[in-house]
């Protein structure tokens, strides 16, 4: 059923067609609520949520892709461009800054040449920012494709993660 109103309504590219249905096949009544659930399965998939896919979804759910960003971009999880191999996100909610994470920022910046939101041109690096995820404790809370990256007390954490990302260049 999914499919054939797919084709009735849309033209997009090649694969995006049993891709997306495939996932809507999965919430049935293509109804609002689920907007959110099927996202987040388009970026658990892709990695990303693309242009194509929030369209194609809006038009799916009869919401339009400037609500779908307004309300997707509520969330941090959500992220609208690929991801590099390595991914930092880093913590600048106020513990954290003031913990240093603007230096780590700078200095990731300085190592993979990638700004906040951005990826390099070889995929290779991509960094986001994000606000407090709630490990203020632990802090400056920098995550590494997902899973925090750990300091011991005492560490400094810009040079940790230098020595960390010159890791990464070395394998
Ligand atoms: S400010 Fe970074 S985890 Fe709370």
């Amino acid at each position: 059923m999914c499919k054939s109103r797919f084709k009735q309504v849309f033209s997009y590219s090649e694969g995006m067609e049993n891709y997306l249905s495939n996932i809507f096949r999965q919430y049935t009544g293509a109804s609002r609520e689920h907007l959110i659930p099927i996202l987040m399965k388009i970026q658990e998939e892709r990695g990303f949520i693309d242009e194509e896919a929030v369209a194609v979804t809006g038009e799916y759910l009869g919401i339009s892709t400037a609500r779908i960003y307004s309300l997707a971009t509520f969330y941090d999880e959500f992220r609208f461009r690929r991801r590099g191999s390595n991914h930092f996100v880093v913590c600048c909610g106020a513990t954290c800054w003031m913990r240093g994470s603007e230096m780590i920022t700078r200095m990731i910046e300085d190592e993979t040449g990638v700004l906040p939101g951005g990826v390099s041109t070889d995929s290779q690096w991509s960094l986001d920012l994000t606000g407090c995820r709630g490990a203020c404790q632990k802090g400056p809370v920098v995550l590494y494709n997902g899973e925090p990256v750990l300091f011991e007390d005492g560490d400094d954490p810009v040079a940790g993660i230098r020595k960390f990302i010159k890791g990464i260049k070395n394998e």
